[in-house]
């Protein structure tokens, strides 16, 4: 049997496949092979893809939340009713699936599942914070495997409820700023840097009903429209935005902390990318696991998960397109020492928003010009910081990380940078860098810093994601010609 979970029908629309020995066979986004950014529906491409995968004839199906609890809602909250049907959710591929029987899970159910079920933890306390499940914003879970079946067990513990929602908030200010909410939330986390947090009161008085039961005075769902705070300055509301989700954040985590079993953190939801935020959560866990796909894309592998039913098995993120051959270590290394920047697609695609070494854009981070030439080919906003990967054995020399974190495997959490003069081409305007460590796995990324080190004495480099502007990460070789030849960076 083979469980294919399936996230569409709303926005960044995935597939996942989970065999009957609990290996991960593929996880894919729809949007590297449509080209459209955050797509919402499966693209034949990408079904095609996963298909090549499965190594049974026997399929499950399971999608990622419960289309009829959320319509429901919907029709509650006025957001305009539409019966939902599989034909409606799923469009086209559901005939191409040959209009199979589909087991649909809750939202944040699938978001626990993801999480629990590929850390490396027996039983965990999980926290899931995202704008909207069905009716769930927050929901803090007790989750363990089962003795005798082997099966996760998952007990919900408390929820808030829509339209209450952190994760809605964030994106109204989001919003607030000019920026697409539901997307570019993670612009917002790089400005706060440029900002002061001399907003909070007034987002406190204007929006917050009571700050510590995280309940809020009005429906964000739609945003707050341009006269809240209008003349502020964009970086401050920013700031002010990131204080206040952060303080919010911490009020969850101690709750989870006192009504949760277990002192293992599994946490998830579209919430847990804030890498910014992330840096507190040792202050209330020892043990911490974030899946590298934590939000709705993610959760048709928290759908895989749930069919599947036990602890799958988790090695690393690399799960989607396939591009063939060796990782080529020399060609990458022979670009970065004359041209300081170089393009790689190689290997399978990384489930989840972020370049990890197989769709990236590498550069030497030493020297002060190579943040202004990375970000010229990018055509990003100046303030936009980039990333170190690093040995992982050479972290805690570079960085000083965050209280219990000893490694950052898929950038989930910023450290600060002890050498900032050094390497300001992966600083943050406040000193922060979001740090990807690379363990002894024996990747190509791993080789390849290996030999870096060995000849520069540098032991990382500057990473960031390699794509063509206004597009999705690079998926396959056309993809990564096209890129090559438009930017005229040698892509090996
Ligand atoms: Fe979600």
């Amino acid at each position: 049997m083979n469980y294919l979970g399936i996230s569409a029908g709303f926005h960044d629309a995935a597939i996942s496949v989970i065999n009957h020995d609990g290996n991960i066979l593929f996880a894919g986004h729809s949007e590297r092979y449509s080209k459209n950014k955050h797509d919402k529906n499966l693209c034949k491409d990408l079904l095609l893809d996963a298909m090549d995968y499965v190594d049974s004839d026997q399929i499950e199906y399971h999608y990622y939340e419960r289309p009829w609890v959320k319509a429901m809602r919907q029709l509650r909250s006025g957001e305009g009713f539409r019966w939902p049907t599989w034909n409606r959710l799923l469009g086209n591929s559901y005939n191409f699936l040959d209009q199979p029987q589909i087991h649909t899970h809750a939202h944040h159910l699938c978001h626990a599942a993801a999480g629990f079920q590929t850390s490396p933890f027996e039983d965990a306390t999980v926290v899931v914070i995202d704008a909207i499940g069905e009716f769930d914003t927050i929901t803090i879970w007790d989750a363990w495997y089962d003795f005798s079946t082997g099966k996760a067990e998952y007990k919900k513990l408390w929820s808030m409820k829509y339209p209450d929602s952190i994760g809605l908030f964030y994106s109204a200010m989001t919003k607030r700023v000019g920026l697409r909410p539901l997307d570019e939330e993670y612009i917002l986390m790089g400005m706060a840097a440029y900002g002061e947090p001399n907003h909070v009161a007034d987002m406190i008085n204007e929006l917050v009903d009571q700050k510590d039961i995280l309940t809020f005075k009005q429906n964000l769902h739609a945003g707050v429209g341009e006269d809240f705070l209008k003349d502020a300055n964009p970086m401050d509301i920013a700031s002010s935005s990131q204080h206040l989700v952060e303080y919010m954040i911490t009020r969850v985590m101690s709750r989870a902390r006192t009504i949760g079993r277990s002192r293992n953190l599994v946490y998830g939801g579209g919430v847990a990318l804030n890498c910014l935020a992330n840096r507190l959560l040792g202050n209330f866990y020892e043990k911490i696991w974030i899946m590298p796909n934590p939000g709705d894309a993610g959760n048709s592998l928290g759908a895989a998960c749930l069919g599947y039913g036990a602890k799958v098995n988790w090695s690393d993120c690399f799960l989607g397109h396939n591009i063939p051959g060796d990782y080529p270590v020399n060609p990458i290394l022979d670009v970065l020492l004359t041209d300081k920047i170089v393009g790689v697609a190689s290997g399978r695609a990384e489930f989840g928003p972020r370049a990890l070494g197989n769709r990236s854009l590498l550069a030497d981070p030493r020297g002060t010009t190579i943040k202004d030439q990375v970000n010229e080919i990018k055509r990003r906003q100046k303030f936009r910081p980039f990333a170190p990967v690093i040995l992982e054995e050479y972290v805690d020399q570079y960085f000083n990380m965050p209280r219990h974190w000893h490694n950052s495997r898929y950038m989930q959490v910023v450290g600060t940078c002890r050498n900032p003069d050094l390497f300001p081409a992966i600083v943050h305007a406040d000193g922060t860098s979001r740090i990807q460590t690379v363990p002894k796995d024996g990747s190509g990324i791993r080789q390849l810093l290996e030999k870096w080190y060995f000849m520069t004495d540098c032991p990382m480099l500057l990473n960031t994601s390699l794509n063509i502007r206004g597009e999705p990460i690079v998926n396959d070789r056309a993809d990564a010609d096209r890129f090559e030849k438009l930017y005229n960076i040698k892509v090996c």
